[in-house]
């Protein structure tokens, strides 16, 4: 009877788990060499934990990081206008006048090639050659 209970209080905090959807669900126990972190965080030393709740890791369940994450670190959406305002008003892809809140994974992944959103309105060639770290 006992261990009937505890399986019921494991199904139900795994379902729980997924039912928040603040986790990403792998088929297969993470293997962290299939999520590299790219050199610009590397050099300073970011982990894993510092975007992802890695605590369910077991579970094969990995934390979702969100715009909130990075600006935990980076601060503001107003910081990081300055950071690249010497690109202009046209360019600057942190201060644009209909996307003030912008999602980063938008044109900044993780774990992939970056990308800029904005050139999928926008063509000019300052903005097209533009580099996304
Ligand atoms: C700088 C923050 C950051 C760091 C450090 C980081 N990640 Fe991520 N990770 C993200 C973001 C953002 C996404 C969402 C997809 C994207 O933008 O590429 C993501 C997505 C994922 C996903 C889900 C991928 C999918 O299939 O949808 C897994 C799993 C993951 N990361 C694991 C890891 C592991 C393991 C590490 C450490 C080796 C790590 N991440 C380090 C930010 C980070
Ligand atoms: C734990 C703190 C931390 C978190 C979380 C974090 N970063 Fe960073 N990031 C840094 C530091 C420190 C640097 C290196 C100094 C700098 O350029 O600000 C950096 C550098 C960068 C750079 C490179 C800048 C360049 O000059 O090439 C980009 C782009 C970046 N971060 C985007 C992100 C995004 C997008 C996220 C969220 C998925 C994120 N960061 C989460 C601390 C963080
Ligand atoms: C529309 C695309 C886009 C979005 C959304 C975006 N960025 Fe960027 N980001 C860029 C581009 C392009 C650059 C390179 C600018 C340059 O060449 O000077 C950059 C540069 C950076 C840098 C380096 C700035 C510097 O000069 O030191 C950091 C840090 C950064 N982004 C973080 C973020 C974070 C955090 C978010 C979300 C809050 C975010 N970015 C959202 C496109 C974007
Ligand atoms: C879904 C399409 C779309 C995307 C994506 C988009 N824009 Fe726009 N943008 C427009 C349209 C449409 C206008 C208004 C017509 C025009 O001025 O060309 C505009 C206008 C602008 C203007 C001029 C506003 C004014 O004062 O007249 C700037 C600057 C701008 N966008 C920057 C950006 C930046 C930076 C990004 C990326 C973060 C971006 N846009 C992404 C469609 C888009």
């Amino acid at each position: 009877m006992r261990k009937v209970i505890l399986a019921c209080i494991a199904l139900f905090l795994a379902i729980n788990l997924d039912a928040s959807e603040g986790f990403y669900r792998l088929e297969k126990p993470i293997n962290e060499s299939e999520y590299q972190i790219k050199s610009h965080h590397k050099q300073v030393g970011i982990k894993c934990e510092n975007c992802h709740d890695m605590s369910q890791k077991e579970a094969n369940l990995v934390g979702k990081a969100s715009t909130a994450t990075c600006l935990s670190c980076h601060k503001s959406y107003e910081q990081l206008a300055s950071l690249s305002a010497h690109l202009g008003y046209d360019d600057n892809p942190h201060a644009s006048p209909h996307y003030p809140d912008m999602d980063c994974k938008l044109c900044h992944a993780s774990h992939k090639k970056s990308q800029n959103y904005c050139v999928m309105c926008h063509s000019q060639e300052s903005l097209k050659n533009l580099i996304v770290p």
